[in-house]
């Protein structure tokens, strides 16, 4: 499938005053993937530099490839989003301009079966985004206990048939171990009861959301990320998320109300300057992919965007 970045013009427009602002700005693209939104924004931005993250080696070397024609310009690390920080200190970069989050698998992950992440296509059951590093889904599958797959089977896939689920898996498990993404997607579905296999799509779509957010550790990793990024911008510095499901969406939404909250005490009838928020909302609340946009690229229909921006030191 080819790859269209999401909202590229409105990341686009979200950033650009942020870039705007310096003579020698920097952005840091904390999901580098294929370098979709990098390469639109260095083509845009003559005067740009990025800091492109990504944990996949495989979608490290595509992006080298696809943006090559920028020289150093572009900088490319091999690491995982929550060390944002310690990437920047070590290239003796104090603060940056602005900050870009796109959350999620890319569409070269879901289309090399071999990785695992996707239903439809029976592989090994891998779905580490990193593969020099972690837990496989089958390793998780074959070794957790029947409560620790009840648990992330239903916080991360909020899958109602949880326990019936990891009640097969770990009678699968008895005689065979779990190799095939399609024996998992078998199991799930003889797991539900027919009536609700009839509706909301896959039913072995919410466990594969499950086992993918445990395989890379999705969460804790964003929970730490998100506001390590904050602290990383710049005064007029822009910070731009887009995620894809509503647990991740929780966690950004949950960050950015933190900071942007005022401290002074409620009932005075001035703010206190020392308390004042040093952050401010972009977009209150948050905006979706336009009509237009989710018909031609129906990954976009999921996406949650939500952007802040650092008003004071
Ligand atoms: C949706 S894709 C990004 C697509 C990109 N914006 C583009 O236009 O080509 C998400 C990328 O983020 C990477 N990723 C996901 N979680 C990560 C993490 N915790 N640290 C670093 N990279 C991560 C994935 O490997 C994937 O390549």
């Amino acid at each position: 499938m080819q790859h269209i970045p999401v909202a590229l013009d409105r990341c686009i427009a979200l950033l650009a005053p942020a870039i705007e602002l310096c003579e020698s700005p920097i952005i840091v693209d904390a999901t580098l993937g294929l370098g979709g939104h990098s390469k639109e924004l260095l083509s845009r931005y003559p005067n740009l530099k990025i800091i492109g993250l990504d944990r996949d080696l495989s979608a490290i070397s595509i992006a080298r490839e696809n943006l090559t024609e920028f020289g150093d310009r572009i900088v490319i690390v091999h690491a995982v989003y929550d060390e944002i920080a310690e990437v920047l200190s070590d290239m003796e970069i104090t603060n940056v301009e602005g900050i870009l989050f796109d959350l999620g698998v890319s569409s070269m992950q879901l289309d090399v079966a071999e990785r695992g992440f996707a239903y439809s296509q029976d592989a090994p059951l891998d779905m580490r985004m990193d593969q020099s590093s972690g837990l496989t889904a089958g390793e998780i599958l074959n070794t957790y206990t029947h409560q620790q797959l009840n648990r992330i089977l239903w916080q991360y896939g909020e899958e109602k048939f949880a326990a019936k689920i990891a009640e097969n898996i770990i009678k699968a498990r008895s005689s065979n171990s779990l190799n095939s993404t399609k024996d998992l997607a078998e199991i799930v579905k003889n797991s539900i009861p027919a009536p609700a296999r009839r509706t909301g799509g896959n039913p072995a779509k919410r466990t594969f959301q499950a086992l993918r957010i445990e395989v890379n550790q999705e969460l804790e990793v964003l929970k730490r990320a998100i506001p390590s990024a904050i602290e990383q911008l710049a005064v007029g510095g822009r910070l731009v998320v887009m995620a894809y499901q509503s647990l991740e969406d929780r966690i950004v939404k949950s960050a950015f109300a933190k900071v942007t909250e005022s401290g002074t005490p409620r009932g005075l009838p001035v703010e206190l300057p020392d308390r004042a928020a040093k952050f401010a909302f972009v977009i209150r609340g948050s905006e979706s992919a336009t009509e237009a946009e989710i018909e031609a690229n129906p990954r976009a229909q999921s996406m949650r965007l939500r952007a802040i921006e650092r008003i004071a030191a």
